[in-house]
């Protein structure tokens, strides 16, 4: 009989929700250029005596080719799509009302309860793991824990895009502790609230959206679960990608922000750097398991990049990956940060017969990266 005091923590169902309005890379880059015509032509003395430099159109075919991005979902597509506005216009709610990440996080947090046929009553814990944190505190986890009537504790983290994995080895371990039998974990991303759209370099690469995982003991995890079979998490410190502090709390007139108040990068230094510090955290976490890249049935990987992914999945696999070794889902959502590894996962891991194994993978700023190795069961 299993003791209950060291619990074995067990991944019991995911949600998903979705923002009913999305904008294509058509849509995208046709604001974006006529933006930048607005400003070549406000700033047409300057530009002449060679002050400034000439703002150049976005491409719809570089967008695809260079990210595998070709739609992202918003939650306000009006602003961002305006020339005159080139942000999301989110109506500010009264303190006595669900903020809107709450309430995002709330409807993936229900997807994940009916998946598993679990009553909040029973769930002890509820973390919310995400980049793009509304505000600094209450902490979003204790307005998702209220709204849905749980008891326990709830607290926010922010690892940027590797939330959700260094979610789920700290819901893991409250659940090995004793600490909680059953933990919510939630993700949910406005990142268009922190992407600067009149930016050529990096207007095209997020979207919105919230994930939920719901991690428990497995005495009590609905039978067909998902083992851990372990985690590994990991960070080094780098500016290569770095926001301080976007749209959300702060009211520009023209509802564009100052760069360096948004979203960042030195998109190619991220690319070199990021590659080889995943594919050897992967190799050696499998190593330590005992797994080969043959044993893995499936890897979800964090969705920013679809070259990113290829490079990262053939060094794991040691040959080229199909769409069914490591599916994408940058095409249609974009990068969401911490929610895209679970957004794969929940979306393609219906088909997985009892004792097959895959990876849930996460990386982004910080550094930071973490692999939830998982198997699932009959
Ligand atoms: N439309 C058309 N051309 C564009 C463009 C756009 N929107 N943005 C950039 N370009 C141009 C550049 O000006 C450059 O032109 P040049 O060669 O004449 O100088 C060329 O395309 C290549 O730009 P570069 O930024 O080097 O592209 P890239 O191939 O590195 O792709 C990223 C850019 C951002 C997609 C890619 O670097 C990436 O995904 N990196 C990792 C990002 C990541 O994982 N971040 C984590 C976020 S959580």
């Amino acid at each position: 009989m299993e003791n209950r005091l060291v619990s074995t923590p067990v991944i019991s169902a995911t949600g998903l929700w979705t923002p009913a309005q999305s904008i294509s890379n058509a849509e995208l880059v046709q604001s974006y250029n006529a933006w930048a015509d607005n400003w070549n032509r406000e700033n047409e003395a300057e530009i002449k005596s060679g002050l400034v430099e000439p703002k150049t159109h976005s491409s719809v075919e570089f967008i695809e080719k260079a990210s595998g991005i070709k739609s992202r979902f918003v939650v306000d597509k009006a602003g961002v799509i305006d020339p005159d506005i080139m942000a999301p216009r989110i109506p500010e709610r009264p303190n006595d009302q669900l903020s809107i990440l709450a309430e995002m996080a709330v409807l993936a947090a229900r997807d994940a309860l009916r998946a598993a046929g679990r009553d909040p009553k029973d769930i002890g814990a509820v973390i919310c793991a995400a980049s793009n944190m509304q505000r600094a505190y209450p902490a979003m986890a204790i307005e998702v824990q209220q709204a849905l009537g749980i008891e326990g504790f709830a607290f926010d983290m922010n690892v940027a895009c590797s939330s959700a994995t260094f979610g789920i080895q700290t819901a893991a371990d409250f659940v090995r502790a004793g600490h909680a039998k059953s933990v919510l974990m939630v993700n949910p991303e406005i990142c268009s609230g922190h992407l600067n759209f009149t930016d050529r370099d990096s207007h095209f690469i997020f979207g919105d959206v919230a994930t939920a995982v719901l991690v428990e003991a497995e005495h009590i995890a609905p039978r067909a679960h998902w083992k851990i079979l372990g985690t590994k998490l990991k960070t080094q410190f780098s500016n290569n990608i770095r926001n301080n502090f976007g749209f959300l709390n702060r009211a520009a007139p023209d509802g564009v922000g100052t760069p360096d108040k948004l979203f960042v990068q030195e998109g190619r230094k991220v690319f070199r750097e990021v590659v080889p510090m995943v594919a050897d955290m992967i190799g050696d976490h499998m190593n330590e398991l005992g797994l080969t890249g043959a044993s893995l049935r499936r890897m979800w990987l964090h969705q920013a990049n679809a070259n990113m992914n290829r490079l990262i999945s053939a060094k794991v696999l040691g040959r080229d990956a199909t769409e069914d070794d490591s599916p994408t889902v940058l095409d249609t959502y974009a990068n969401t940060s911490s929610a895209g590894s679970i957004i794969a996962f929940h979306k393609n891991s219906s088909d997985f017969k009892p004792g097959e194994k895959g990876l849930i993978c996460s990386f982004g700023a910080g550094y930071s990266a973490g692999t939830v190795f998982v198997e699932k069961t009959a």
